[in-house]
């Protein structure tokens, strides 16, 4: 099994990146692969809303960056972990141009992520840990993945990187998450031939009015 984890931190060694590998070390103790790729630092642009992936239904977004890898990175995974920093309270600006472009495409392309076991981490210095861990559920629940949860909101504290390692509350948190994840994708793995899935249903979209 394969979990691939985005590190939304411009910086690569960051707190972002310590709240992952917690995570991470968990899933590897129960045999699970970690690939962790470094998002943050790259010149990722926003979505342009030109709804070509939804026109040409070619798992790509039109504009030819990282994200059409990354996307098909995430398909062929079986567990995907979203780390962002807080900034201003919300998710960092390029990760958030990443995760538009890729749930989008994911979304219109026949729900790409559906049904994959997707959490999600943050990290900051004081304030904001919950409206970003919020901001990025958001992608999770909108792609039907299933969410494995803490003891806690999945919110590590530090400000200069390595600092999160002082958080002992927060390494808790981040060590419950990845056991419950490696549970979870292992119960998806084992369950998955006896227990049939539930059929996809065409999403219905409306915009209030029709
Ligand atoms: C542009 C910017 C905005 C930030 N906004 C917040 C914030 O709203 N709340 C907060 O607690 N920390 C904020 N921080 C601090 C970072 O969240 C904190 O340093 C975090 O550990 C960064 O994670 P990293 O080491 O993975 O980059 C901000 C930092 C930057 C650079």
């Amino acid at each position: 099994m394969k979990v691939v984890a985005f590190n939304g931190s411009p910086r690569k060694n960051g707190n972002t990146y310590h709240a992952i590998k917690i995570v991470a070390e968990q899933l590897k103790n129960a045999k699970i692969d970690v690939e962790i790729i470094h998002v943050g630092i790259k010149p990722i642009r926003g979505c342009i809303a030109c709804y070509k992936c939804a026109e040409n239904k070619n798992e790509r977004c039109a504009i030819e960056d990282d994200v059409n890898k990354w996307i098909q990175k995430i398909k062929k995974a079986d567990g995907v972990i979203l780390g962002s920093p807080v900034y201003f309270s919300g998710i960092a600006g390029t990760f958030k141009c990443f995760l538009d472009r890729a749930f989008l495409v994911a979304s219109v392309n026949g729900g790409l992520f559906r049904q994959k076991v997707g959490a999600a981490v943050v990290a900051d210095r004081r304030s904001g840990g919950v409206s970003t861990f919020d901001q990025l559920l958001h992608y999770l629940h909108y792609a039907e993945m299933f969410v494995p949860s803490s003891n806690y909101w999945n919110v590590i504290f530090g400000l200069k990187p390595g600092e999160a390692l002082m958080d002992e509350e927060g390494i808790q948190i981040m060590r419950i998450l990845g056991k419950n994840m490696a549970w979870l994708l292992k119960l998806v793995e084992n369950g998955q031939d006896s227990i049939p899935k539930p059929e996809r249903e065409n999403k219905i979209f409306t915009n209030f009015i029709r």
